[in-house]
């Protein structure tokens, strides 16, 4: 049956006008003012803002770290994912040494498959470029549609790659059409710094920000920046934490390198003082990167603004406080890096952004969504509301107001890092392809009715070239 959206006001990355929307098998059939004589369900957004489903280009469900596995699966994961305003998400697939691709492939469609109930894609990671990995890549971006490869310059011993990896994944990634990410940290001096911590009886959660200094994640970030110039490729550095990272994308960008730049909610709301609470409380707020000084917010707000950086990933990678981040009681770096945060990454960003006057209601849809949907190969299908695309829409009540607690949060963990924080601007409804996932705030949707989506490969759809910017 058809259904039709009325008395909204539909906004996209480049324009908000009042429009009803008609929905037919899945996608947008008709735009306009008024729309009468369709006869199908009417749904009425009146007072409420409708945009393109968000984006998430960054979680980690299901996944192992740490010695321990997230708390939230791809049902758990994406049904808060929905309720937050969250259409897709792109779920990076671990891969281990020795083993091929293709089965690391197959273990997250296993995870995913069944339990999605929004649409999903996948990056994957890249741990060692060797023969057999460089072998089989061309497969897995033009078959499985997985456009997109992920080096960790971090996590020494466990997911770091060396820097003949992160080149060669740069070459790969230019030659086939894969967007190459990085985790940009210096995985070897913090490696250093976290054993001279730990030998001189440093132990808390607050030593975790202390050994993994700004510094060393722009260095990480220039270097990566240097070796893309050097491969002719492309890069899109994730969770961008601080001023000095951001600058050097910035740099980078000024010299027509192609270069991308995400950060994540809690680098732009939270602090470094939050490690410091008591009663190991701290060990709530580890992230890799971690939280920085405060006066960081303010830079990566202006990088937004500035489209110095141009998206917000959640990084969702949520564990319990009681019994998981508690492993790192007595010794910081065994706490499992992340935190919960796919559900309130859309709102976040509206009522800090729009709300407060930093970023534009424009911009805010381009970052949470259409960017990201042209940078991983979903664009036009997903990423704005324009007839033909997927109607996964988002109808959003921008003067509901709410505070964040894990009491109503429907991730599966124990805890919310935004505890107690009021915030405007709710999602009252969620179509995924035309059907409601979320309506009045309740979940209608099903595990298993969201679809892998194979992803066009980068710069398919828009040319990018050196010294000229994108016009996307
Ligand atoms: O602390 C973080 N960011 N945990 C997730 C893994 C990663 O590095 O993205
Ligand atoms: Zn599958
Ligand atoms: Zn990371
Ligand atoms: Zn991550």
């Amino acid at each position: 049956m058809k259904k039709i959206i009325k008395n909204g006001t539909i906004v996209t990355a480049t324009d908000t006008y009042k429009g009803d929307i008609c929905i037919e098998d899945g996608v947008i059939t008709q735009i306009g003012e008024n729309l009468m004589d369709i006869d199908g369900e009417v749904i009425d957004a009146k007072g409420c803002l409708l945009f393109p489903g968000g984006i998430d280009p960054h979680t980690h469900l299901d996944m192992p770290f740490g010695g321990t596995m997230t708390k939230d699966n791809f049902e758990t994961g994406t049904i808060a994912a929905a309720f937050g305003g969250t259409t897709t998400v792109i779920d990076f697939c671990l891969t281990t040494k020795g083993n091929t691709l293709k089965s690391a492939v197959d273990t997250w469609h296993k995870k995913a498959d069944s339990k999605a109930v929004i649409d999903y894609g996948f990056h994957l990671q890249i741990v060692e470029s060797n023969d057999a990995v460089l072998n089989e890549l061309p497969k897995m971006i033009e078959e499985e549609g997985i456009t997109s490869l992920k080096v960790f310059m971090a996590y020494k011993n466990q997911f770091q790659a060396d820097d003949e990896t992160l080149f060669q994944t740069l070459v790969a990634g230019k030659e086939l059409g894969a967007l190459v990410m990085v985790h940009a940290e210096n995985g070897d001096v913090i490696d250093y710094l976290v054993k001279k911590a730990l030998k001189e009886g440093n132990t808390d959660p607050i030593y975790h920000a202390l050994t993994r200094p700004a510094e060393v994640e722009g260095e990480a970030t220039g270097r990566a920046a240097i070796l893309t110039d050097l491969a002719d490729s492309q890069l899109y550095v994730v969770h961008v934490s601080c001023e000095v990272a951001a600058k050097k994308i910035a740099e980078a960008r000024g010299k027509g390198i192609d270069i991308w730049g995400e950060t994540c909610p809690q680098y732009l709301v939270l602090d470094q003082t939050f490690l410091e609470k008591p009663n190991f409380e701290g060990a709530k707020y580890v992230w890799s990167p971690p939280l920085r000084e405060k006066w960081n917010q303010e830079a990566l707000w202006n990088a937004l603004r500035t489209g110095q950086l141009q998206t917000i990933g959640s990084d969702q990678c949520s564990f319990d406080f009681k019994g998981q981040k508690e492993l790192g009681r007595g010794d910081f770096s065994k706490i499992p890096n992340g935190g919960p945060i796919i559900e309130d990454r859309v709102s976040i960003l509206f009522s800090e952004g729009v709300k407060k006057g930093r970023i534009s209601l424009n911009q805010f849809v381009d970052i949470v969504s259409t960017r990201a949907a042209k940078l991983f190969g979903l664009y036009p299908k997903k990423g704005t509301i324009a007839i033909g695309t997927d109607a996964d829409i988002v109808i959003f009540d921008p003067e509901a107001e709410r505070v964040i607690s894990a009491e109503t949060h429907h991730m599966a963990v124990d805890y919310n890092p935004f505890e107690g924080m009021e915030i405007t601007g709710e999602p009252v409804s969620v179509l995924s392809r035309g059907e409601f996932v979320i309506r009045d705030k309740q979940f209608v949707g099903k595990a298993g009715s969201g679809q892998f989506i194979k992803r066009a490969k980068y710069g398919e759809k828009q040319v990018a070239k050196k010294n000229k910017p994108l016009t996307m």
